[in-house]
Formats: C-alpha cells, structure tokens, sequence
C-alpha cells in the first residue's frame, strides 16, 4: 500500500493536499485543521475527474500509531439528473476540522482523485 500513496510538492502538484496548522496551538485547546487539495493549481471538478474523499490523521510523539481525525466525502462533481456537468452544484475539495491533543505530532492528510489515485502530506503540530 505504501508504494501507492503519492507524494509531492504542492506547489507544483495539484493532488497533494495542503495543510494549515495555527503557529501556535496549546496543550488540551482546540486545534483547528484545514487542509486544501489544489491549494496552488486547482485540481480539475468534474464529473469524470475529481477529488473525491480526504482523510486526516494525527499522530501523537511517541504513540504507535496515528489517529483518524475524520473523513470527508467531496461528493459533488455536476452530476445531475441531465447526466454529467450538467448541474451547477460542485463540492470544493477543502475541509477544516478541530481537534484537541495533549501531546505535539504530526498532522497528515491522504486524498483520493478519481483518476490519480492516493496522495499525502504531513505538518509538525508543535504546542506551546
Ligand atoms: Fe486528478
């Protein structure tokens, strides 16, 4: 599975996701998450090409293995009763979640175009 999962620099690869994290973030507080795919070249959203989930994960320093903070289903792509592209309701491939952590660790998010497979990133949470 591993050799699957792609990955890249955003800046220049529309399939990576990108994650914001707060600068800083305290120990028990809330932590709000957003990450983007196609943050810098927007990835196509169609019917027939599209992002279509993202999942996000925290791992704690230390822990032996990541939590699943959520999992986002992007499920419109202009697909209507006409058949494809023909309505105008498209789901953007952005989603923020919040979460709380007593521990500092790794933010990574895994998303899944359609016609490009699987693709990662990570960010350091560090706690004040
Ligand atoms: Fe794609």
């Amino acid at each position: 599975m591993k050799e699957l999962i792609q990955t890249a620099d955003w800046k220049s690869e529309k399939h990576v996701p990108v994650i914001k994290l707060p600068e800083q973030a305290q120990k028990g507080q809330p932590v709000q998450v957003a990450v983007t795919i196609g943050a810098e070249i927007p990835h196509p959203n169609t019917s027939e090409h599209h992002i279509a989930w993202a999942e996000v994960f925290f791992h704690p320093e230390g822990d032996k293995f990541p939590y699943l903070l959520g999992r986002f289903d992007f499920s419109a792509h202009g697909a209507s009763v006409q058949g494809p592209n023909t309505s105008t309701v498209y789901t953007a491939p952005t989603v923020v979640c919040t979460f709380t952590t007593e521990k500092p660790g790794t933010v990574s998010a895994l998303s899944y175009c359609n016609i490009h497979g699987l693709w990662s990133s990570a960010a350091d949470l560090t706690l004040q």
